[in-house]
């Protein structure tokens, strides 16, 4: 049986659904599975490798094609269907092409408050397009971005996932200026910015080409808590401590001996009965025909 699924973009990406070849010419193939072979071997399990492989497939085309996909899917033994199914979930994995700098915009609720909302504004006005768009030079996809973990510096910008701190719309805007003059800044912390390309490469664990180059150091807002604990004296309870904190065997043992005479919480009577439901109905099947 065939099953056909189509790649839609992601509701807030305007454009068509996932496109392009559908397979590799053999050169590339052959170039790709040798990276690949690099990657696998690295897993107990060769289909754990598939979040780095399918970064490895962005490196060639800059998002996800079919062509990626069925690379995907052969060197690890699976269907089409099952990477399919993994790389629609994440989105890290593009479903349109990318520009040399995916330039991620946080709107989460800290960066949000902070000023990210006007910042991606600031950026749709100035670079002409909305965020999932691409400008025409090619440079910068604009989109916006969920938490980045990086609150304590907040709003955010990414660029191909290297962090922009305590960004203002002034200062993004500067920011995509000199991405798209071929100057392009140094992150706040990190190491210098690599094309989408080259980063997506970094992602699937193969050499990364600015290894070598100086990185900026952890910043104050980081280590505050480790400096203040250091001050105080402070440290973390001894690993044997913090076991014997936790329920033990015994715990769980008194804990369902004590409920598991228990009538099952009947339905909610929030919820009322609906016909045929196994969720409300007790003599509803659980499949229905
Ligand atoms: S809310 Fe923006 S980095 Fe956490």
């Amino acid at each position: 049986m065939t099953v056909f699924l189509e790649l839609g973009q992601r509701p807030d990406e305007p454009g068509p659904p996932i496109h392009g070849a559908k397979i590799y010419p053999a050169e590339v193939a052959a170039r790709l599975a040798a990276d690949a072979e690099t990657v696998i071997a690295r897993y107990p399990q060769s289909r754990s490798a598939l979040l780095p492989l399918l970064h490895l497939v962005q490196s060639e085309d800059g998002c996800l094609t079919p062509a990626g996909i069925a690379f995907c899917a052969k060197q690890l033994g699976l269907t089409d269907a099952e990477v399919t199914a993994v790389a629609t979930f994440y989105s890290m994995y593009r479903r349109t092409p990318t520009g040399e700098y995916l330039v991620g915009v946080c709107t989460n609720t800290l960066c949000a408050i902070m000023g990210g909302d006007a910042i991606l504004e600031a950026l749709e006005d100035h670079l002409g397009v909305h965020a999932g768009q691409t400008t025409e030079d090619g440079k910068v996809t604009l989109e916006h971005v969920e938490c980045n973990a990086a609150c304590d510096y907040a709003p955010v910008v990414m660029v191909n996932w290297e962090f922009f701190d305590n960004q203002t719309p002034s200062s993004a805007r500067d920011l995509v200026d000199g991405l798209r003059d071929g100057k392009p800044p140094m992150p706040t912390r990190g190491a210098p910015l690599c094309n989408f390309k080259e980063t997506a490469r970094v992602l699937a664990g193969l050499p990364d080409p600015q290894a070598a180059a100086a990185q900026t150091p952890t910043g104050d807002a980081t280590l505050a808590g480790l400096r203040i604990a250091k001050e105080r004296g402070m440290e973390a309870p001894a690993a044997d401590a913090a076991t014997d904190s936790h329920s033990g065997p015994d715990d769980e043992k008194v804990a369902t001996e004590a409920t598991k005479d228990q009538a099952a919480p009947a339905p909610s009577a929030d919820v009322p009965a609906q016909p045929n439901e196994p969720e409300t109905d007790p003599d509803a099947t659980e499949s229905k025909t």
